[in-house]
């Protein structure tokens, strides 16, 4: 049920880790499993240079998160932002229905994480003109659940 592409990024996951100096940081989880993720990018000229995931979830989670790292790494914030989980699943070839949830995890920590470097630069502007800035509101609010639990 599972296209060998999916199988091969969970064995080989690419850019798996933390980036310290990370410029945007995005942490969502799952409400489907309750799964966690976190995405980390390091920016230059709004274009990704750097990225890297860290996951509480399945094998469909590391495959996809993978998956969308490779696709985010190069691109322009604005290009990674059309990363939808559907781009993520068919560049992996398809995933089974019941797993399309899990690749929402990399899509939103993706989004959450370039609204949070915006948002750290005090980008108000290009927030507002991304749709990005309820998601930089909730992501402070998020991050005080997540520091609780
Ligand atoms: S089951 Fe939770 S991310 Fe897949």
């Amino acid at each position: 049920m599972y296209s060998e592409k999916v199988f091969e990024h969970f064995r080989n996951p690419r850019n798996v880790g933390v980036i310290e100096d990370a410029d945007g940081v995005g942490t969502v989880g799952n409400p489907v499993c309750g799964d966690l993720m976190t995405m980390y990018i390091k920016v230059k000229d709004d274009r990704i240079e750097d990225i890297k995931f860290q996951t509480f979830g399945c094998g469909a989670a590391i495959a996809t998160s993978s998956m969308a790292t490779e696709l985010a790494k190069g691109k322009t914030l604005e290009e990674a932002l059309k990363i939808t989980k559907q781009t993520v699943a068919d560049a992996l070839g398809g995933l089974p229905p019941q797993k399309m949830h899990c690749s929402n995890l990399a899509s939103d920590a993706l989004k959450r994480a370039i609204a949070d470097y915006l948002k750290k630069r005090g980008r108000e502007e290009d927030l507002k003109r991304l749709g990005l800035d309820k998601l930089a509101e909730e992501e402070h609010e998020e991050h005080g659940e997540v520091c609780e639990a």
